[in-house]
């Protein structure tokens, strides 16, 4: 499928669904605290959602059975939520969320401290949270998709960390995933040319030792095999011709 340009007034609607998606990562971030469980995430990601008027786009999405991803320590993605799952000090804990306003999807993620946690996982969050800075300084129009690929490598290979490479970023707008795929890790090509009204989720997730990852036999969780820690964070944006606009940030 051809990568999609929107138009004005689907931009006003993805702003509008990011806007959204942005408070409701606000709120879950305000809400994590020790003794949690993962399903408690959930229920509250979910009502959040439907509460503005939205739908949770990762619900029943091949499967899946949640609305929000919940990713624990060595979890990487896609983790299922579990009452029986508690959260404790020292944690660090992914939530993915997508949402669907009037048509259109937003998809973000953030990697929240659980209480206090150590030198090593705070590092490793904020260099993997500035990963996706960096690779959106090349997301203009005119610079080519893989710039932010290897804007990302770059920045994160020099932190030491591993990259995941069996997932990647993607394009979104009257569906989750759309074309391109946007890796995050360094490509030989060039990628396609970026344009003006491409909508892009760019999702960096960095692992603090090897890069390999393997399934549970649930199917969906994605953990690291050596068992170290994992952390994601994603925005949807939009290209211009000037710097990109980050639609998934509360305002
Ligand atoms: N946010 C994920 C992505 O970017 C989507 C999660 S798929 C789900 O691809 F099925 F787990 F919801
Ligand atoms: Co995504």
């Amino acid at each position: 499928m051809a990568v999609t340009i929107k138009s004005a007034r689907e931009i006003d609607l993805m702003r509008e669904a990011g806007r959204l998606l942005g408070m409701v990562h606000e709120e879950l971030g305000k809400a994590i605290r020790p003794g949690m469980s993962t399903k408690d995430i959930d229920k509250i990601g979910e009502e959040l959602i439907r509460g503005y008027g939205c739908i949770p786009s990762f619900l029943d999405y091949q499967g899946y059975p949640a609305s929000i991803c919940v990713s624990v320590n060595e979890e990487v993605v896609h983790g299922i939520p579990h009452a029986d799952h508690i959260l404790k000090e020292g944690d660090i804990v992914s939530l993915d969320a997508g949402l669907i306003y009037k048509g259109y999807h937003a998809d973000a993620a953030r990697t929240h401290a659980v209480g206090k946690i150590s030198r090593e996982a705070e590092q490793l969050i904020a260099v993997t949270k500035q990963s996706f800075f960096e690779g959106i300084k090349m997301a203009k129009a005119g610079y080519h998709l893989y710039d932010i690929s290897n804007a990302i490598d770059a920045y994160v290979t020099a932190h030491g960390y591993g990259i995941v490479t069996a997932l990647v970023g993607h394009g979104i707008g009257t569906r989750l995933h759309e074309d391109p795929q946007i890796p995050n890790f360094a490509q030989k090509r060039r990628g396609l040319k970026l344009r003006a009204g491409m909508t892009l989720a760019v999702e960096p997730m960095i692992n603090m030792g090897c890069a390999d990852v393997r399934w549970l036999d649930d199917d969906w969780t994605v953990v690291t095999e050596d068992g170290a820690y994992s952390a994601h964070y994603e925005n949807t944006i939009l290209i211009t011709d000037g710097e990109p606009e980050i639609l998934t940030l509360p305002i």
